[in-house]
């Protein structure tokens, strides 16, 4: 495994990020009560975040990196995958999507990013890229506790509701 790789997918993770952050603003506007505002912007804090991390790696700057990763996911390692949107069906979010339909694409978007780091963490990759590979491990954990929040909104707010 070369480096070019190495760069190739930590660009793509701050792509993700890129995109993670731009939902959790979005959504902010969809959002009515002031808890779910506050909920989702915390979450696109947390993707920012995520961002510097991966830009710290690219950069090599050591400092930044080790300062960040021990910040990052779960002090108990216990997060509970609730698997609420898990086994819905795919939405689209369109420009006038409702808050319902926001927050199953954004748990759906949270298990792919989730899944997509946790394979990176424990593949061959990781063997190659240790340092990465702990990374993409603290940033799986932490994309789980997004989705754990993001259903726990869900159940509030529309599951109970109904
Ligand atoms: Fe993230
Ligand atoms: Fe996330």
């Amino acid at each position: 495994m070369s480096e070019a790789l190495l760069k190739r997918i930590l660009e793509g993770a701050v792509k993700i990020e890129e995109e993670s952050y731009a939902l959790y603003v979005k959504a902010q506007g969809i959002a009515k009560l002031p808890s779910s505002k506050a909920l989702l912007s915390e979450l696109a804090e947390a993707e920012l975040t995520h961002k510097e991390k991966l830009l710290a790696i690219m950069e090599k700057s050591a400092s930044v990196y080790w300062a960040g990763v021990s910040e990052l996911g779960s002090e108990t390692d216990q997060i509970e995958d609730l698997k609420i949107v898990d086994y819905m069906p795919d939405v689209t979010l369109s420009d006038d999507a409702d808050y319902p339909t926001m927050l199953i694409y954004a748990g759906k978007r949270e298990k792919m990013t989730y899944e997509h780091y946790r394979s990176l963490a424990e593949g061959p990759f990781a063997r190659y890229f240790p340092q990465a590979s702990e990374l993409f491990s603290k940033l799986a954990e932490e994309e789980l506790i997004h989705k754990n929040k993001i259903e726990r909104e869900y159940t509030e707010r529309v599951l109970k509701k109904n």
